[in-house]
């Protein structure tokens, strides 16, 4: 059965991969309720199509940082994609390129920000985790020289969340041989064959063929943050980066009122796709009350499932929309042409929604198309 949606994706994902990698990629913190609620949320917003409208030339393309991009989509950040197909950084650092819309490389990747660069190419962007402060520094440096223009410091995960199914399932880099992990691979043999034969992922920028700090990389892996950073800190990044500064993880109009007093260039509302801690609202019900209100561009993630729901976001005020999970369920099920695919059938979807809604352009997308 060929996929048509994201959900197809999803099941494809669930059979292909062994069950401990799945519930990495598809699991939220504790019940999982911050997870559900910001699918519910896109749920719960109703479209107000206006009729006879001219829709037979549409466009989606949108303006962010004073450049045109295709569509309103961006791949976020995302650690560990070689868990789920080897080299999945630059699979999906290509298959963003293919679509023309911009790549967010995690801290936590396992291809280098050099590697990526240069065997991917694109429109870069790099996420910093703040592990240890000179680390970081370097890691700015390193993306600078690499040639990525947008810095995004995610500022939502002081500590770790707790993620109960990777608890019980002891899902650890490297992977920890046990009865039950080894039976869950080998019951998955497309998945252990790719991976053997690639080697298993490391976090690439903290090894080097001179050393492997496995200090930072077992911190990183525990998401062992410098719990210290704060506004200061922000303030010296600021300085520090010359182009575009995006904070990642905001979640009241107060902190993003702070991101913009202290110079950075935009935000991403998002609870970190409900992996964090869960009782916080859903960043798309967050923007529906903040945009008109704060003047900084506003991004949003968080249970994008389908074109629809980036229309939603545009409507009620954001920018861009960053895509997690979605466009997880096309790597892991089948690579970079599984991604590029996902971005496709989003693409059609958010065109087909733009028709139907009587908006010719994502660019025109307001509060009048949704159902207050
Ligand atoms: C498997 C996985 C790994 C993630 N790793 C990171 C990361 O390394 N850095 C980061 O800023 N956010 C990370 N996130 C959060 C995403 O950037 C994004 O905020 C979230 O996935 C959006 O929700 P969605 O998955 O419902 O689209 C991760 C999310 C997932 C699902």
């Amino acid at each position: 059965m060929t996929p048509i949606s994201v959900d197809d994706y999803r099941s494809l994902a669930k059979r292909r991969l062994p069950k401990m990698v799945f519930d990495y990629l598809d699991g939220g913190a504790e019940s999982e309720r911050g997870l559900h609620r910001n699918l519910g949320a896109f749920a719960a917003i109703k479209l107000a199509p206006r009729r006879l409208v001219d829709v037979s030339q549409r466009s989606s393309s949108v303006s962010l940082f004073g450049r045109s991009l295709p569509t309103p989509f961006v791949v976020a950040p995302t650690g560990l994609n070689g868990a789920l197909w080897p080299d999945g950084d630059v699979a999906l650092a290509r298959a963003a390129r293919s679509a023309g819309i911009p790549f967010v490389l995690s801290t936590a990747s396992n291809a280098t920000i050099e590697d990526v660069a240069e065997r991917a190419g694109g429109d870069l962007w790099f996420q910093l985790y703040v592990v240890q402060r000179d680390l970081a520094q370097q890691l700015v440096r390193r993306a600078k020289d690499a040639g990525y223009h947008v810095l995004v410091l995610t500022v939502d995960v002081a500590v770790n969340g707790k993620r109960e199914r990777d608890l019980r399932n002891g899902f650890a880099i490297p992977f920890r041989q046990t009865p039950r992990s080894v039976l869950d691979a080998v019951t998955h043999p497309g998945w252990a064959l790719r991976q053997i034969r690639h080697g298993l992922p490391q976090l690439a920028n903290f090894a080097s063929p001179e050393a492997t700090d496995v200090n930072a990389q077992a911190a990183l892996m525990r998401r062992q943050m410098d719990a210290s950073f704060s506004w200061q800190d922000l303030q010296a990044l600021r300085d520090a980066w010359p182009s575009t500064l995006i904070v990642k993880g905001i979640m009241t109009p107060a902190d993003a009122s702070r991101c913009r007093e202290l110079g950075v260039d935009a935000v991403v509302l998002s609870n970190h796709g409900g992996r964090q801690i869960e009782d916080v609202q859903a960043p798309i019900d967050l923007l529906a009350q903040m945009s008109d209100q704060t003047a900084m561009p506003l991004l949003v993630d968080g249970g994008i499932r389908r074109g629809a729901d980036a229309v939603k976001a545009l409507a009620l005020g954001a920018k861009a929309v960053l895509l997690g999970r979605a466009i997880l369920y096309g790597l892991a099920a089948a690579g970079e042409e599984g991604a590029r695919h996902v971005l496709e059938i989003l693409t059609a979807e958010l065109d087909t929604t733009l028709a139907l809604i009587g908006c010719p352009e994502a660019a025109r997308l307001d509060s009048q198309f949704i159902q207050l």
